[in-house]
């Protein structure tokens, strides 16, 4: 099966029944993060041609043809994002389990209506609650500040 992963031609086989989330790790893209594995947490999206998938309930399968995007793939340490930049700069993040999960779904987002952020961003969640250092991120690339998270 071949598809691209920031970029870069892979080829991989998945198992049967298998979630891109093993995939990626298996091709050590371990910038994917494993968290709840059932869907919820939103800890290991990536973006599959541009829009954002909870790749732990991703069919490994589906993937073959299609451009895969992580954290790792918006930027480089040398040249952050806006999205990465405005999460270091608001200090978004906390023990950073779920921050590449963030980052990758606020990259979607920088032409949402700030209204909306709660409701975008409901897929990804916080364990330690950072929910207020998060919205400052996405203020920085919003220009607007959003209204609190529910
Ligand atoms: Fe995929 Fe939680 S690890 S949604
Ligand atoms: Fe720890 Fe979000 S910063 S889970």
């Amino acid at each position: 099966m071949k598809f691209t992963v920031n970029g870069e031609p892979t080829e991989a086989t998945p198992r049967a029944g298998q979630a891109l989330r093993t995939l990626l790790r298996d091709t050590e893209h371990f910038e994917v993060k494993k968290g709840c594995d059932t869907g919820d947490c939103g800890a290991c999206s990536v973006l599959v041609d541009g829009e954002p998938v909870h790749s732990c309930v991703y069919p490994a399968h589906r993937i073959e043809g299609h451009d895969v995007t992580t954290v790792a793939g918006l930027g480089t340490p040398d040249a952050l994002s806006p999205v990465q930049q405005s999460f270091v700069d608001a200090a978004g993040f906390q023990c950073g389990f779920c921050t590449a999960g963030m980052v990758v779904t606020a990259s979607t987002l920088t032409e949402a209506d700030p209204a909306d952020l709660p409701r975008l961003l409901k897929g990804n969640l916080c364990r330690c609650t950072g929910y207020r250092s998060i919205r400052d991120a996405f203020a920085g690339i919003t220009n607007v500040t959003p209204r609190p998270c529910a």
